[in-house]
């Protein structure tokens, strides 16, 4: 064994970044226990399935898991193989659903972690049984999708039948039917009731199916965060909630009263420039200065996953005062005038998102500047950016 590294050369790219670059995103971990609770509360005795995809939509998976377990969701519900795996190697046990299905390769790892996929063809069930076999394992648990209009994942109403044969065939000796679920396309369109209850009326004729078959799997799920605010009567057996746990919604009219928003983006002002009126400002001179202005310089740009698409739009708070961004956000830095807030220093604090004195801005609003919506924002922040759990 060496010498252990001089702690300065120990850290990593994103915490050697706490020390010397201020920006960073804060994840506020009450926030996220407050609104799985909120979801429970609103859901009574259904389940929780917290959704913690693409690293918890940005938030850290393995932190925003253990909060959402302590609060207490039944599981976790992953893309990939690979962040389940991540998850049980941050000692997560609950259990985590992989909707991502059943690669070729992955049946083994599955197995072996005890995840649970979603699964659609008897290819999947096949792979997933050879696996239980060959090592031994314990039977695999699996909930099977149904396609009732998302044209994505799942099987058609009409071949759920071999489905259901092989699971006769196999009488839970290597795989256990564990669920059955479906996803509503258009749950957060208030213009649109029909589609979702379309939908959800082929879902129970597909359960009166499984059920003549003789399967009565436990876990039956339909709803997204817009779902279960919109469709109280399709809760089932479990919900799906992503976005409504990290406080926000796909739409405004959608979301669910009392949330909190868990992720806000800080930094503080590198450097102030004094700029006659007249002159341009960033990449491509496309803002020229119509009165001499103060310029703070704010180390966030679209690398970081601050949306250069926001030019012309963006704000940030200062003491608690809108500023605007001014001419391109560049890849590591952007311009903000802070013309109207008299002495202004490096150093001072800068909020991007979230709440700064009596200031907000708020993941709806900053998804409108880019044109996208809040899943997409927390979801970029990039890794160059540190989170700060508090
Ligand atoms: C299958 C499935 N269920 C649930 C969710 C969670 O959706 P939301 O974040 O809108 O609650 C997602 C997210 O995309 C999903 O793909």
């Amino acid at each position: 064994m060496g010498r252990p590294a001089p702690k300065h050369l120990g850290t990593t790219p994103a915490t050697a970044g706490v020390e010397v670059r201020p920006t960073f995103a804060q994840i506020d971990l009450a926030a996220l226990e407050h609104n799985l609770a909120a979801v429970q509360s609103h859901v009574g005795s259904a389940r929780v399935l917290a959704v913690v995809k693409a690293d918890a939509y940005g938030h850290g998976a393995a932190r925003a898991s253990a909060a959402f377990v302590e609060a207490g969701a039944w599981g976790l519900a992953v893309s990939l193989v690979e962040e389940g795996v991540q998850l049980r190697e941050a000692g997560v046990l609950a259990p985590i659903v992989v909707l991502g299905g059943v690669a070729p390769a992955s049946a083994d790892v599955l197995v072996h972690r005890r995840l649970t996929p979603v699964v659609w063809s008897v290819p999947q069930l096949e792979r997933l049984s050879e696996a239980v076999r060959r090592t031994g394992a314990r039977q695999a648990r699996v909930h099977v999708k149904i396609d009732t209009g998302m044209t994505r994942l799942g099987v058609l109403p009409g071949d759920l039948a071999p489905l259901l044969d092989w699971f006769a065939r196999d009488q839970g000796r290597t795989v256990t039917f564990e669920g059955v679920m479906t996803h509503l396309a258009c749950a957060d369109d208030c213009t649109d009731e029909l589609s979702s209850k379309r939908q959800l009326t082929v879902f129970e004729d597909c359960l009166s199916t499984i059920s003549a078959a003789g399967f009565s799997p436990p876990l039956r799920h339909a709803c997204n965060s817009a779902g279960l605010v919109r469709f109280p009567g399709a809760h089932f057996d479990m919900v799906r909630p992503g976005i409504a746990l990290y406080g926000s919604a796909s739409a405004q009219d959608v979301q669910l009263a009392g949330l909190r928003e868990s992720m806000s983006m800080r930094s503080s002002v590198l450097a102030v420039r004094e700029v006659p009126a007249g002159v341009r400002v960033s990449y491509g001179g496309r803002v020229q200065l119509e009165r001499s202005s103060r310029l703070a310089i704010v180390p966030v740009g679209y690398a970081d996953g601050y949306p250069r698409n926001m030019s012309g739009s963006a704000q940030m708070l200062v003491r608690g005062h809108r500023c605007d961004v001014v001419g391109s956000i560049t890849m590591d830095v952007s311009m903000l005038d802070v013309t109207d807030l008299p002495g202004v220093r490096a150093g001072e604090a800068v909020t991007m998102l979230g709440t700064q004195g009596l200031g907000q801005i708020d993941l709806h609003e900053m998804a409108d500047w880019s044109g996208t919506i809040s899943y997409e924002v927390t979801c970029g922040v990039s890794k160059r950016v540190p989170r700060h759990y508090v």
